[in-house]
């Protein structure tokens, strides 16, 4: 069973080109839509909420978890790995920032913009994986606070979302390629190219499950293919109605009945209350990594 991460609805968008690159295995979806969005949030307060969905999807059976979040991958994903993903653990955590690196570097493209949230954009990340892979590639990013709120109403296709997306391109010099850093920004597209006609779009969501499917055939131990396949639960923080609903648009097929994931004491509860850790919980100290801290 594969396990899907996201701030809320998005990451639909990532899912339904993992259900059809993967037909043969289950997914469960956790969306965090109650506390969502994630965009502008702060680092701790992600890598808390990181944290609380993960382990929500290992308790759920799943040996790895994505994680469709574009902030949270570029600001928690390394977190995760260390504090999960150990040698013997069977669990794995991946994220789609190095996918979305891969694809940007992949065009051979001299200027790549990166459109995403403010906290996408203040980790570096996608700049730092670029240059990882190729460090002559010129890379220019632009918050874009607005414009997952665009796209949760429906006014991806109105004057809005056009109006919107031209102000935050304008901030931007001329790039040959844009990089779609959040979710929802491939429901944008239409919006972009009437912006920046001939402007290449890269959705780093197909590109990542392509990438999966690799992975899965080298690491074939952390997830078995299901027996009947292609099961797909749905489990959202928020309102699991208007989650159904909405996921719609962002799955293009109809979205099962979604399960609510409640929020106890500022944490996610526990599938089974058997693991719900008791007393009191102290995190292990990471030296630099909180700052402040004695
Ligand atoms: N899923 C988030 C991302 O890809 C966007 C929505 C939010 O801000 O929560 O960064």
């Amino acid at each position: 069973m594969i396990g899907v991460y996201d701030s809320g609805y998005g990451g639909l968008s990532v899912l339904r080109h993992l259900v059809e690159a993967l037909p043969e295995h289950d997914f469960v979806y956790l969306g965090d839509s109650g506390r969502a969005p994630y965009g502008g949030r702060d680092a701790h307060t992600l890598l808390d909420f990181a944290e609380q969905a993960v382990e929500r999807l290992f308790e759920e059976g799943c040996g790895l978890v994505v994680v469709a979040c574009n902030t949270v991958s570029c600001v928690c994903l390394r977190h995760l790995q260390q504090r999960y993903c150990g040698p013997g653990s069977g669990r794995r955590v991946l994220g789609v920032t190095i996918p979305g690196a891969e694809l940007a570097v992949s065009i051979g493209a001299a200027r790549v913009g990166i459109l995403a949230t403010s906290r996408t954009v203040s980790s570096g990340t996608y700049v730092a994986e670029i240059h990882k892979l190729d460090p002559t590639v010129q890379v220019l990013q632009q918050a874009a606070p607005l414009l997952a709120g665009v796209v949760e109403e429906g006014w991806e296709d109105s004057e809005i979302a056009e109006l919107c997306v031209r102000r935050y391109l304008d901030r931007m010099p001329p790039v040959e390629a844009l990089l779609l850093g959040c979710t929802h920004y491939p429901y944008l597209a239409g919006a972009l190219g009437r912006a920046r006609p001939g402007l290449r779009l890269l959705d780093p969501a197909p590109f990542l499950a392509r990438r999966l499917v690799e992975w899965l055939a080298r690491h074939p131990g952390f997830v078995t293919a299901a027996e009947p396949p292609g099961r797909l639960r749905v489990l959202c923080t928020g309102d699991p109605q208007a989650f159904a609903e909405h996921g719609e648009r962002f799955l293009g097929a109809r979205v099962p009945p979604v399960e609510h994931v409640a929020e106890i004491d500022g944490r996610l509860a526990h599938a089974d209350p058997a693991h719900a850790p008791k007393g009191q919980i102290v995190r292990p100290r990471r030296g630099s990594r909180w700052p402040g801290s004695s």
